[in-house]
């Protein structure tokens, strides 16, 4: 994968709320040396052919990691907070996203405090999360045998260092980088501080809205292939269901 040497916007354009000088530092060298060791890791190997997230999921390997796992995850996690953010960012989501959080949150406002929460508590290094989570009960269950649209929901994660929730099967929505390198040039040692500006300053919720579409969109496209999946299982079976039928009738008594 290639480092895009082009930042998404001015690196002035976060000014005050996020400096040109935690930028040239977060991006210019934290996020380019996970690409760059990367690189270097997966050069002449399978994971080289693969798509980043499919390096991530390869390499998670059950939550024990294998190398390049960091340096993916990490990859990933950065491209996707810069694109979490625009100049002049903040406020409150419209239609389908606000419609989600009021119902999975209660309210836009119980929301950011769980999210503010999460980020704040992430022991050391890691991120906060809000994700969409297709199917949040183990629909193969008993008790719960039939998916409903509640299950597809919103929640809030956290996670430590570079995991990355797509390997819990979560569609990331938004995330917010609580790194230290992320906040100590303009907070220091004040991570609440960094996180209500992210909130209130900074996040594009044009950008969440449309990774909900997108995520929607995914989950429905899955269902539609498990559904094949069955379809096709039932009738690779039937040709043997029949047969059997077929023999039960030989084996009926003789006139
Ligand atoms: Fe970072």
């Amino acid at each position: 994968m290639f480092f895009d040497s082009s930042f998404l916007f001015d690196k002035d354009a976060l000014e005050p709320h996020m400096s040109r000088e935690t930028l040239e530092y977060h991006w210019g060298k934290h996020h380019r040396a996970y690409v760059d060791n990367l690189n270097k890791q997966i050069a002449g190997t399978e994971l080289d052919e693969m798509t980043l997230e499919d390096v991530i999921l390869s390499t998670y390997n059950k939550g024990n990691l294998l190398p390049p796992f960091n340096n993916a995850a990490q990859a990933w996690n950065h491209e996707f907070f810069w694109e979490s953010m625009k100049p002049g960012g903040g406020g409150q989501p419209s239609g389908e996203l606000l419609r989600l959080i009021e119902r999975d949150f209660g309210s836009f406002e119980e929301f950011v405090k769980e999210f503010k929460a999460a980020a704040a508590t992430q022991f050391g290094s890691g991120w906060a999360w809000l994700t969409y989570k297709g199917n949040t009960l183990d629909v193969g269950n008993a008790e719960n045998p039939c998916p409903s649209e509640k299950d597809k929901k919103l929640v809030v994660v956290k996670s430590p260092n570079s995991v990355n929730p797509l390997v819990w099967n979560h569609y990331p929505l938004l995330t917010v980088d609580v790194w230290e390198h992320a906040y100590y040039l303009d907070f220091q040692n004040r991570r609440p501080d960094y996180i209500s500006t992210f909130m209130e300053k900074l996040v594009s919720w044009e950008a969440v809205s449309s990774r909900l579409e997108a995520a929607k969109a995914k989950v429905a496209e899955k269902e539609k292939e498990e559904e094949q999946r069955q379809k096709d299982e039932e009738e690779r079976l039937l040709p043997n269901v029949e047969m059997v039928l077929e023999s039960d009738a030989d084996d009926s008594d003789p006139e």
